[in-house]
């Protein structure tokens, strides 16, 4: 069963401001892109990653769109033999193996369409409207923050993936667009250490994680 990771990594970057596409940004000695690259390569059969405009092209390296749902689903064409697909941001460098095999897992046991990354959210969560009026307090228990890696059979990503343009464009995972065609998802406990970065501060955040582990 031909497992392919999926790498979006076409992002500009304009938050992090690091004069070049966020996944080239240098994160503890390499380019964020790196991390997470080794980590796919080690458990994926292959990796395909769309990257931005202007950075090289080849088989596993395919232009991405002008949003990431675009770019996921420009480098999901770019392999048919996929029967799991696992797609991971390139803005995640801490994401681990062990965090791939478990969403791979889950999977492929059949009872799911796709498995995500998340973490019990600690913080609590209130809905506000727009002035900044406090409409309702949610109910933290059952509030998870969802994070990459996310496993999906590869068939209803694709399905998925065929919504139209203003559904790809206000999706902010591909989760909710499996979700959106009635796929099933289920979550798989992960660290919020696997942070997504952002910001320069997540960058300092990440490249110490980094070396604290490398340290380990
Ligand atoms: O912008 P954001 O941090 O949500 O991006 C998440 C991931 O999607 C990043 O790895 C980024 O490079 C990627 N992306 C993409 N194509 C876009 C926009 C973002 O591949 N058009």
């Amino acid at each position: 069963m031909a497992v392919v990771g999926i790498v979006p990594a076409a992002g500009r970057g304009e938050r992090l401001g690091a004069g070049v596409p966020k996944a080239l940004a240098p994160c503890a000695g390499r380019p964020l892109l790196e991390w997470s690259l080794e980590v796919l390569e080690g458990v994926c059969d292959r990796v395909v990653v769309a990257v931005a405009p202007g950075e090289p092209l080849g088989p596993d390296r395919v232009r991405g769109g002008e949003v990431r749902s675009e770019s996921v689903r420009a480098a999901l064409a770019a392999a048919p033999e996929a029967r799991i697909a696992v797609v991971h941001d390139a803005a995640r460098p801490l994401v681990t193996r062990e965090l791939v095999e478990a969403c791979v897992a889950a999977v492929g046991g059949g009872g799911w369409d796709g498995a995500v990354a998340a973490a019990p959210v600690s913080d609590t969560v209130k809905e506000v409207a727009a002035g900044g009026r406090v409409e309702r307090t949610l109910d933290r228990r059952s509030l998870w923050a969802v994070q990459t890696p996310q496993a999906f059979r590869a068939d209803v990503l694709r399905r998925a993936l065929g919504a139209g343009a203003a559904a790809l464009a206000a999706a902010t995972d591909d989760a909710s667009l499996v979700e959106a065609i009635g796929g099933v998802v289920g979550v798989v406990e992960s660290s919020p250490e696997n942070i997504k970065v952002t910001r320069e501060i997540d960058l300092l955040l990440a490249e110490e994680l980094l070396r604290a582990r490398a340290a380990c």
